[in-house]
Formats: structure tokens, sequence, C-alpha cells
């Protein structure tokens, strides 16, 4: 068992405009309970956005981003029960929640009001530990000089993460493919259960890309038909060995109209959603069915009359990540399926300066098939070994 230095290294960004730019710095380790030697780090299209500025400015920098983590358990809190030194884990976009609230008791921490993004969120001192008051679990964590402490991502050394969001991982499962279910897998499992999704429901999945393309898997595997919805001809082959039962252009210019009132659930995970006809999307969409949300794109969503909503009953919505609860299950279905040959196609860049930079310019040009997980780990920190 080795133990967790005070400091990680991390490849970091400094600047939004900058955002092609991954410097290898040491920064404080800031986040307790769990502390993980990082194996491995899915590149999610969230890491873009925000190193981007394109969800608003950087909050803190340096900014170390990543929150598709595998690593193994270092060392664990006096009062971790669930997990011991060397046990491969998982940690995605959430670190930490109030563990008292209406929300965090009912498998819903993920809406957490007090919720803690893996990396850029203000982190506080004593977050989820529900023995003491709520003032003081949730005091920032200050620097000496007295200034807010940010939580850091996984394109890092190290991790210390609340035990609620550290996930066990099946021993099948290898690294590199089981990261990205941290956030893209969970993201898309949690709506797609939360509907109900399963023999004799019409799926579409919208935006084959990191989130979409487990989409497919899952909804597939949890007995639904499915339909990739792709702005991407060249996709359809792959949307189809992924799980897909039908592939419909988006490109195409009357492409909604054969689909009218045809599925009962829209899993919209595109990343540019503010450039949809958002009309014709609602179309396609049987009696009360939803068009569901998980895309976050940089722009708010086009402007669209309420009568669209008219001619069919349907709803809008969407949600953020999923529990601990759905992503146990979601490691469950993936482990049995994988042992069927069914597994999403995941590309590995070696982590270094360029290789961070390489994959998110990747993923902000929709090159990447369909997501990339940092691998090498043991060469840039001496971490991850095996
Ligand atoms: N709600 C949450 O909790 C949560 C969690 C994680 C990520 N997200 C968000 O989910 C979105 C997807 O993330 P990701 O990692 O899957 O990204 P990604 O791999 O880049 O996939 C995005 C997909 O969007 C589609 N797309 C891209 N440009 C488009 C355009 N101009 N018009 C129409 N479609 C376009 C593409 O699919 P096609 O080529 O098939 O059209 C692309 O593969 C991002 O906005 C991310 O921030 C949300
Ligand atoms: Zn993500
Ligand atoms: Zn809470």
């Amino acid at each position: 068992m080795g133990a967790a230095p005070d400091q990680f290294e991390g490849f970091m960004i400094h600047d939004a405009k900058k955002w092609t730019e991954f410097k290898k710095e040491k920064a404080r380790l800031n986040q307790y309970d769990v502390d993980i030697e990082n194996e491995c780090c899915g590149v999610c299209g969230s890491d873009v956005h925000t190193i981007t500025g394109g969800w608003g400015d950087l909050a803190t920098t340096p900014l170390c981003v990543g929150h598709e983590i595998i690593g193994k358990v270092l060392r664990v809190g006096s009062k971790v029960k669930s997990f011991k030194p060397g046990q491969r884990v998982g940690v995605g976009a959430q670190v930490q929640s109030c563990m008292r609230c209406r929300m965090c008791k009912s498998n819903n921490e993920n809406y957490c009001p007090h919720m803690v993004d893996t990396y850029m969120a203000p982190y506080n001192e004593k977050g989820g530990n529900a023995d003491l008051s709520m003032d003081d679990s949730q005091k920032p964590m200050k620097d000496s000089k007295g200034n807010q402490i940010f939580s850091q991502g996984g394109y890092s050394s190290h991790s210390r993460v609340h035990e609620q969001f550290v996930f066990p991982i099946p021993d099948n499962l290898p690294s590199e493919i089981v990261a990205p279910m941290m956030c893209a897998g969970l993201t898309v499992y949690s709506p797609l259960v939360r509907a109900g999704t399963g023999p004799g429901k019409k799926v579409a999945i919208v935006g084959i890309g990191g989130l979409g393309h487990f989409a497919l898997i899952w909804a597939k595997a949890l007995g639904a038909e499915v339909t990739a919805i792709s702005h991407s001809p060249n996709k359809k082959e792959d949307a189809l060995a992924l799980g897909a039962d039908h592939f419909v252009s988006s490109g195409d210019k009357n492409w909604a109209e054969p689909h009218a009132f045809e599925y009962d659930f829209v899993l919209n995970a595109a990343d540019m959603t503010n450039e949809f006809d958002i009309a014709q999307y609602l179309s396609i969409i049987n009696i009360n069915g939803e068009f569901h949300n998980v895309g976050l794109p940089d722009q708010p969503l086009p402007q669209f009359k309420a009568q669209v909503f008219a001619s069919n009953g349907s709803k809008m919505g969407g949600s953020h990540i999923g529990s601990k609860k759905e992503a146990l299950e979601m490691l469950q279905l993936a482990s049995k399926i994988y042992e069927k040959g069914v597994k999403p196609k995941i590309e590995t860049i070696d982590i270094s300066e360029k290789g961070c930079s390489d994959a998110v310019q990747k993923v902000k040009t929709n090159k990447v098939r369909y997501r990339v997980t940092l691998t090498g780990f043991h060469k840039a920190f001496g971490t991850g070994k095996n």
C-alpha cells in the first residue's frame, strides 16, 4: 500500500483561449475520503465545453479536467467501510454531496443542491460528512491565503473522492473500456431506465458520440427497439453494430416525416441542439412521449412555438449524470453483456501534454469513434501500474 502524496500531478489548462495547451504541473490534492492512484481517464464533451470557456469563464486556473477515472484505491478514511487499498475503482462527474437532503436519501444524490463536480467546483472542507452540522460540513475549503479551493479532475496522478462517488469495477471489464462509463455511460443509462426502457418500447438516440453510443448499447441490452439518429451518415454501420435496429440520417431534409408519432422516448445526446429544428424532433414522439436532453450545448436552445407540444402531447426534459445505485446496475449490465462480446468502441491515447491536446481537439471536431480514454498514466506519472 502506498501513501497518497499531498500534491498531485496533472495536465492543466491556464486560459480558455489556449484550450489546446496542456501543461504538466503539480497542484494541491484537495479532496478526501478515498485516495485513488489514477490509471486512465475518458475524455468527455463536457471537458471540452469547460476548457474552451463555452459554458462560462474558468472558475480557477490552473485547471485539470477529466471525470471518467479508473484507478486503484491507495488508502481510505477511517469511516470508509466499502473500499480497501488495492481495489480497482471508478469515479465519474461528481465527488461530493451533502448526504442528508431528500435527494441524497432517495438515490438522487446527483441532484443534491450541495453537489460538487469532479472538477472546477468549490470544494467543501468536510462535505458529505453527515455526522456534522450542515454548516460545518458545508464550509468552503480554503488555502493558506484564504482562497477557495476548487476540485480538480482526472487528467492527473491521483484523486480524492467521497466514498459515495467511488464505484467498484467488475473484474472482467478492461479499465480503458469502463472508464467512459463513469460519466458518458451513466448519463444515458439513468434516463433510459427512469423512462422504463425495455421490451415493447421504441427508443431513438440522437447524436452518436461518446454518450450516444453508450445509449445504443444500453437501450438494446434493456430490450427496446432502438433507432440511431445522426447527422453523420458515415456512422451508420457502427451504429447498427453497436445495437441500433435502424439508422436515420438527420442531414436529409425531410428526415422526420416518415417517423411521425414513432418513438416513446427520444434521448438527445447531441451537442448542437441550439442548431436543431426542435419542432421536427418533437414530431417523431409518440403520444405523451418525451424528448430528453442530456446534451448541454454552449448556446441556449432555439425558440419554438408551444403549439408543437399540442400535436402529440409530447414532453421535454433533461437529466444530470446518474446515481450510485444506477452506476452499480449499469456496471452489472456492462459486465454481463461484455461476456457476450458487446462492448463500446474506445480509442486510447497516451496521456501527455500533446496527448491531451490531440484528444480534446478530436472531440471538438467530431472525429472520435466513439470515446477517447487517456491511458499510459504510468509513463506520465508513475501511477496506475498493475
Ligand atoms: N447531462 C449530463 O449529465 C451530461 C454528462 C456528460 C456530457 N454531457 C453533454 O452531452 C453532450 C455530448 O457529450 P459527448 O461526450 O457524448 O460528446 P461527443 O462525443 O462530442 O458527441 C456529441 C455528438 O453530437 C453530435 N453533433 C456534433 N455536432 C453536431 C452538429 N453540428 N449538429 C448535430 N449534431 C452534432 C454528433 O453526433 P452525430 O455525428 O451522430 O450527429 C456528436 O458525436 C455534450 O454537450 C456534453 O457536455 C451532459
Ligand atoms: Zn462527462
Ligand atoms: Zn444532498
